[in-house]
């Protein structure tokens, strides 16, 4: 399958997040030992699940995002390596149970947990995930942070029901499509980022600019895949590419493509979306609307967009290492490949 240009452009000069791993790397080293201990459990089956998808990796973005944030605000105790775990948790859970509403085959590089054991218990040991999850928060004690992530819990369910609701609706608007991202992916990312100055005892309006600044990093960052998913490399990934378009899923490169399409390529979209004619040639053909219409390069764009909001949310706060950090991970998430 072709690469679009748009995004080789994006990948040039590669950014990396070396300072948000320097920064976190002893936090880290304990964030991995709490995530394989709490992912342990007498009923077998759920460490073995667990394990599948956790010692494949993944880029644990976001428990580096609320370590850092802590630190930043010059917090010295235990409680954000804990924080930072039941993020990543929640995460994880997230994953194990959108991969059986996607009815995705491959997950990091590896085939999914719903396609070796089944969807019952994915859902299932993602209901473990979680509770483990607000079980470490309610250690950690504080009720902001406890607000702060179960809010986000919830938010993230609306998410991925809202997107359910709007699955092969070609009449998806651009607004509408920003909500579901916003619910299902932005949400995590900032409460992740809002709960390291909680815990560090920060003012509210650092707290309001690290809330902010998670935001639109999430947006940016769910936007990154939408386009990916028809432009990047399932190598690169670890996710088979075309997988929304299979689903019939109308993430923004099919809405743009869609609304600025002639009538002929607009009965193309409500076959392939609508009557699931996905096959290879219908990709292909897809992928080809999409670079006549810049469906992808402007999605790319959009990320761009919420990546400087995410920017001018840290504007005001002092520098340090810290923000630093903070300030290339949206430059990574914006030309990442995987
Ligand atoms: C995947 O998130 C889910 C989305 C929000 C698109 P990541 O790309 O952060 O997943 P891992 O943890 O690195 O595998
Ligand atoms: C991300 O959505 C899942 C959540 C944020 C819950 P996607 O369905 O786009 O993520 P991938 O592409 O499967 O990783
Ligand atoms: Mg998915
Ligand atoms: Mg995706």
């Amino acid at each position: 399958m072709g690469v679009v240009l748009s995004l080789e452009e994006g990948k040039r000069g590669n950014p990396t997040i070396g300072r948000l791993l320097d920064l976190t790397a002893a936090d880290m080293a304990r964030v991995n030992e709490l995530i394989l201990s709490k992912a342990g459990s007498d009923v077998d089956m759920i460490p073995q699940i667990a394990e599948h998808l956790i010692s494949s990796g993944g880029k644990r973005l976001r428990p580096m995002v609320t370590l850092a944030a802590a630190q930043m605000f010059g917090y010295s105790g235990e409680g954000h390596v804990k924080l930072a775990t039941s993020v990543e948790f929640m995460h994880t859970a997230t994953l194990l149970h959108d991969d059986v509403v996607d009815e995705s085959g491959m997950r990091r590089g590896r085939q999914t947990a719903r396609m070796i054991w089944g969807n019952q218990a994915s859902v299932l040991v993602g209901d473990f995930l979680l509770g483990q999850a607000f079980r470490m928060m309610v250690d950690v004690g504080s009720l902001d942070a406890l607000d702060v992530l179960s809010t986000a819990a919830s938010v993230i369910a609306e998410g991925e029901v809202m997107q359910l609701a709007a699955a092969q609706n070609l009449e998806t608007t651009e607004d509408e499509y920003l909500a579901v991202i916003r619910a299902k992916t932005a949400a995590l990312f900032s409460a992740a980022a809002e709960v390291g100055p909680i815990i560090a005892g920060a003012s509210r309006s650092d707290r309001a600019a690290l809330r902010s600044y998670g935001t639109n990093l999430g947006l940016a960052f769910q936007l990154v895949d939408d386009a990916l998913d028809y432009g990047g490399s399932s190598k690169d990934l670890g996710k088979n590419v075309g997988d929304d378009f299979r689903e019939g899923k109308v993430t923004l490169p099919v809405i743009l493509s869609y609304r600025r399409g002639t009538a002929e390529e607009r009965d193309f979209w409500k076959h392939a979306i609508e009557g699931r004619e996905n096959g290879d040639a219908e990709l292909e053909k897809a992928l080809d609307l999409m670079a006549r219409r810049s469906a992808i390069g402007d999605t790319i764009g959009r990320a761009r967009h919420f990546g400087e909001i995410a920017r001018d949310a840290l504007a005001p706060l002092k520098p340090t290492p810290q923000k630093s950090a903070l300030l290339e991970v949206i430059d990574f998430c914006i030309s990442r490949v995987s």
